[in-house]
């Protein structure tokens, strides 16, 4: 049973009086842990597409299912649903500035309405856990980029997700840095479990993701 699926998504932009087909037929469906990749050029759809996923932007058409249930933008409670079911993870972290790495971790807990002392010590287990014990009480602008993405990362994870979306996630850091991310992303997909989808340009994170997909012409092809 997948975890997660998406059937034929079309998702077309105008631009002035110019149509730009992005997303023509989309379509994909991932099982419980499995790690995807999808590549593609720049401009091609890939954070469009994301977003749609996401359920952060509505398609023009098409179907999207968590948990074999249908998830759409358009209901009232997409955002209580994204907050529960989805972790997010941006190329630009979107820490909030003046929030600590311990606070912005905890935040999605706290909005999903759990109490803030509980909140802020599940987030502390999880930041060590991802080796920023020490960088509990820093805001973002003091910590390293790798520090701030794995803040985001954990930030992704609190809620116990059934699917991470990442979006070039090694993008802004360098293939040293990428490598600790993509490791760690690696590791957190073992370790509990979580069904991971990224979107990269980076062909050194395809090669080592467990499926591939190639986004072009507005259509995904299964490269692996
Ligand atoms: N809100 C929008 N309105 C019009 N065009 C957009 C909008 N968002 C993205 N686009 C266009 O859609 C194309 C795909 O963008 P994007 O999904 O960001 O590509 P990628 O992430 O693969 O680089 C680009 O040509 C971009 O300019
Ligand atoms: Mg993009």
């Amino acid at each position: 049973m997948p975890i997660f699926a998406a059937e034929k998504i079309r998702k077309t932009f105008w631009d002035s009086n110019q149509e730009l087909k992005i997303l023509t037929d989309v379509s994909l469906s991932l099982e419980k842990a499995e790690f995807a990749c999808i590549s593609g050029k720049s401009g091609c759809g890939k954070s469009t597409l994301l977003h749609i996923l996401g359920l952060l932007e509505k398609p023009d058409s098409g179907r999207i299912l968590i948990n074999e249930r249908e998830v759409s933008t358009l209901s009232a409670d997409a955002p209580q649903m994204r907050n529960k079911l989805i972790g997010f993870v941006f190329q630009f972290h979107y820490l909030m500035d003046d929030l600590t790495a311990l606070e912005n971790v905890a935040l999605p807990l706290m909005v999903a309405g759990n109490n803030r002392k509980e909140s802020l010590e599940k987030a502390e287990s999880l930041l060590s856990q991802l080796n920023l014990a020490q960088r509990l009480n820093h805001f973002p602008s003091q910590l390293s980029g790798g520090e701030q993405q794995r803040t985001a990362l954990a930030r992704a994870l609190i809620n116990n997700p059934s699917i991470i979306l990442a979006d070039e996630p090694t993008g802004n850091l360098d293939s040293a840095h990428s490598a600790d991310v993509l490791e760690l992303l690696q590791r957190i997909n073992i370790d509990y479990g979580c069904t991971f989808l990224l979107v990269t340009h980076d062909l050194g994170i395809a090669d080592k993701a467990q499926t591939h997909y190639k986004l072009e012409n507005g259509t995904l092809y299964k490269l692996k």
